[in-house]
């Protein structure tokens, strides 16, 4: 992976009390930049636990946070001596994507990405770095996919971060605003969101509790440890196209039934499964071609997940010991 010399350059981090967001802050300061972190505490779950997150963040000279709303803040000020933005906020999760929340997921994935590239197209933001995601290619009939493999989301959340992929590219192609598309496939690791399959695995393992598959768990998933998406954000402010997108997949495809296997060898105690009808808008399978990511980015994902899990589980193993914790 490429890295770049510590620098006074300041970065601009949307949704950095978040699971992926937090993360990356910390690795960019820890590599000699300043950060600006924004974040509006969506109440998709619980603002203690992005306080959390933001712990460690807040302990540095160099990190400075502003509760704001992307769609709605000045943001032409917030950018002001910003050279890089990483523009990681949105709503997530696909379940809740449908009926009446749609009109949320538009709102903070769609609106809130184009208030920020055009106030980035005013004051002279060098990159713009997107969060986006595997979502968008929704049930590929061919894997792995590329990058130029139909995009049909199945999902209206897939739709907003398909839409917001395309804003990008036109500021880019209309504007000159550089920026950049990551293409996330299932992220994972300490601070996984509490909505997300392993971090729900593993609070159940771990508290006796049931656990419930939707579908036959024969279902795969292509999971990225949350380290490997880190450094390919720092890569892209020097690497990639300008208008590009790339996927990051941690190139491990397994069943979800695998990884209940591997969960179990791990906090060494048995999962108490049961199995649902399988949910609109999750993917049969996801699996990523990444050869654009390593020739271009020099990705190369580091983290083997049976390390990712173990480091999932010991983050939640210590979290579920804080007696607050125990009763959420
Ligand atoms: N976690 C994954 O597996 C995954 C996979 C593909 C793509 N992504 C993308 O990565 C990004 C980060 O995901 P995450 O899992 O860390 O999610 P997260 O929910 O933990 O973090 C997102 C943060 O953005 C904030 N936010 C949302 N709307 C905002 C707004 N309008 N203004 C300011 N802040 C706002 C939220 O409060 C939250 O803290 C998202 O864009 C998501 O779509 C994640």
């Amino acid at each position: 992976m490429y890295y770049n010399e510590p620098s006074q350059e300041t970065c601009l981090v949307t949704g950095v009390a978040g699971f992926i967001g937090s993360h990356l802050a910390e690795s960019l300061i820890a590599h000699g930049y300043r950060v600006i972190g924004v974040d509006a505490f969506v109440d998709f779950y619980p603002r203690a636990t992005k306080e959390t997150n933001l712990a460690q963040l807040r302990q540095s000279p160099n990190f400075q946070f502003v509760e704001t709303d992307l769609r709605s803040a000045n943001l032409v000020k917030l950018l002001k001596g910003v050279d890089y933005v990483f523009h990681l906020a949105a709503q997530a999760g696909v379940r809740t994507s449908w009926g009446d929340g749609f009109a949320s997921y538009v709102g903070h994935n769609v609106l809130g990405t184009q208030r920020l590239l055009e106030a980035a197209k005013q004051t002279g933001v060098q990159r713009v770095i997107y969060a986006s995601s595997s979502s968008i290619y929704g049930n590929a009939a061919t894997q792995p996919v590329r990058e130029d493999s139909p995009t049909v989301p199945i999902s209206p959340y897939g739709v907003t971060k398909l839409a917001a992929e395309h804003l990008c590219r036109l500021y880019t192609t209309e504007h000159g605003l550089p920026t950049i598309s990551l293409r996330y496939f299932t992220v994972y690791g300490p601070r996984q969101r509490p909505d997300m399959a392993f971090h729900k695995f593993i609070r159940a393992i771990l508290t006796d509790q049931p656990i419930t598959i939707y579908g036959d768990g024969e279902q795969s998933r292509d999971f990225t440890y949350v380290g490997d998406i880190v450094a390919a954000n720092l890569a892209a402010m020097h690497h990639g196209r300008a208008g590009g997108f790339y996927n990051l997949g941690g190139g491990t495809r397994v069943t979800v039934n695998e990884v209940l296997r591997l969960l179990q060898e791990i906090t060494e105690k048995p999962a108490q499964v049961v199995y649902q009808s399988r949910q609109l808008g999750d993917a049969a399978h996801t699996s990523a071609d990444t050869s654009a990511a390593r020739n271009e980015l020099g990705f190369a994902p580091r983290y083997s997940l049976m390390d990712g899990l173990r480091a999932e589980a010991a983050w939640l193993t210590e979290l579920l010991a804080e007696p607050a914790m125990q009763l959420a």
